[in-house]
């Protein structure tokens, strides 16, 4: 049977793609690696990029799936007919399986927190304690797996459903609730004694803490965050009706995804400063540190359970994407082909993400590159995968699609500006790839070799 592929409101559209893109990356991910890279320097850096890099290339992305209405591989072959740049959709479907596959750990850490706060196993802990408690449940083989296990059920049984159905519904009052529960958490953060010595952590840039591996940081932080470089974007905007305003959904997207990063970094640095933790913990950092913050609100417990239900379903609608991305092009439209392919893709990750779930316990000693298998696979998606796959977009868009039919395209739903459209189109063929192109010989280290 034939699905009807389409969001039921352009409203839809933008939460599921805000939904994908807004999830771990800003929330976890964002303050753990600006923790490891310094803060300001690093705060300062991607927000270049995601300005100028993230937001034209979403928009990019956006245009392919549009016009050509088809999936990740289709489009572009629609596109470049006997060619072989529909090879991005592959490299974006094979970079969405591995990151599905550690992404859902640490989804599968927010189902954990979950019970135990519900349970009640963290009223009135010490900050050491909660330490303690989070280490101690991360190397439990047995949760942590069966965790990673249950998250990825949820993913695929809403992906078999049919994304638009399952992310349209619940969206709607998800990202709002998610807003107000940071400010609250904010309030409570910064009003800590010594607080501010955080928030100047995130702003402040201290530009002799960047290094090449951090400025590569930045650029793969902001395409992780905005989920572009796998043609997730592509196959989202191919559900869209054609009169509908795409910079427009673009730049509300990279607002709110800015916004909730600048939201969890101010949740949790100065908490960090204020109980003299260090802001280089790594993956465990937000776990680490929020748990004495909301324990030192009133009713702290069940703001934190409301908080991790929000962080849950914020995770998911990303991991949502990434199966989806797969299931659409395996299934080709089909619906019980959609069923069979997202248990089978989805149960396969599962597997392939084993590994990732153990290097937090018993298997904290195998190291690849040295790195941990977990911190191995972030480092392929985020910092390789991805902007390669930007890479090749900022490319393929400028080269393949043709000005006009771009402007066009982009002025269907809405009144762009000639200007504005000639600046983003310079970014795309410009400043785009030849900034990747520097910062990946930047750290191969080609540079120092002159
Ligand atoms: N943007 C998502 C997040 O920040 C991650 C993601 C990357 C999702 C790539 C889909 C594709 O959590």
């Amino acid at each position: 049977m034939k699905e009807n592929q389409q969001w039921s409101s352009k409203l839809g559209f933008i939460l599921a793609a805000a939904g994908s893109a807004i999830g771990l990356g800003a929330i976890w991910k964002f303050p753990y690696i600006a923790g490891v890279s310094g803060g300001g320097a690093f705060f300062f850096i991607f927000l270049l990029f995601t300005l100028l890099l993230g937001l034209p290339l979403l928009l990019a992305e956006f245009l392919i799936g549009r016009s050509t209405q088809k999936d990740a591989i289709e489009s572009y072959k629609s596109i470049a007919p006997s060619s072989k740049w529909h090879s991005i959709g592959y490299l974006g479907m094979i970079t969405c399986f591995i990151l599905l596959s550690f992404y859902s750990v640490i989804g599968g850490w927010i189902i954990l927190y979950l019970v135990k706060t519900i349970r009640g196993d963290l009223d009135g802990l010490s900050q050491q304690e909660y330490g303690e408690l989070f280490g101690a449940t991360i190397s439990d083989p047995v949760l942590s797996i069966g965790a990673h296990l249950i998250f990825m059920i949820i993913t695929i049984v809403v992906v078999a459903m049919g994304v638009q159905k399952g992310i349209e519904r619940t969206s709607k009052f998800m990202m709002p609730a998610l807003f107000i529960l940071f400010l609250v958490l904010i309030f409570r953060s910064v009003t800590l004694s010594g607080a501010m010595e955080g928030v100047q952590f995130l702003f402040y840039p201290d530009f002799s803490k960047l290094t090449s591996e951090t400025i590569l940081a930045a650029l793969g932080q902001s395409f992780f965050t905005l989920s572009v470089g796998v043609s997730v974007m592509v196959t989202y905007s191919s559900y869209l009706p054609k009169d509908s305003n795409l910079s427009q959904s673009a730049i509300s997207i990279v607002g709110m995804n800015i916004m909730i990063v600048v939201l969890a970094g101010l949740a949790i640095f100065p908490a960090v400063f204020s109980f003299g933790l260090e802001p280089n913990a790594g993956p465990v950092l937000l776990f680490n540190v929020l748990p004495t913050v909301f324990n030192q609100m009133t009713f702290g417990m069940v703001f934190f359970v409301a908080f991790l239900l929000l962080f849950l379903f914020a995770s998911l609608t990303s991991a949502f994407s990434m199966l989806e991305i797969i299931v659409s092009v395996l299934s080709k439209g089909d619906t019980k082909a959609r069923t069979k392919w997202s248990w089978i893709i989805g149960l396969i990750i599962f597997a392939v993400g084993v590994p990732s779930a153990l290097s937090f316990g018993i298997w904290s000693e195998v190291s690849i590159f040295n790195k941990t298998i977990f911190d191995a696979a972030d480092y392929l998606v985020s910092n390789i995968l991805m902007p390669v796959g930007a890479l090749l977009i900022s490319i393929f868009v400028p080269m393949k699609m043709k000005k006009s039919h771009l402007y066009d395209e982009l002025t269907k739903g809405n009144a762009l500006s000639k200007r504005l459209f000639n600046v983003w189109y310079f970014l795309m063929k410009y400043v785009a790839p030849i900034a990747i192109f520097l910062v990946l010989l930047d750290v191969l280290g080609v540079w120092k070799r002159f």
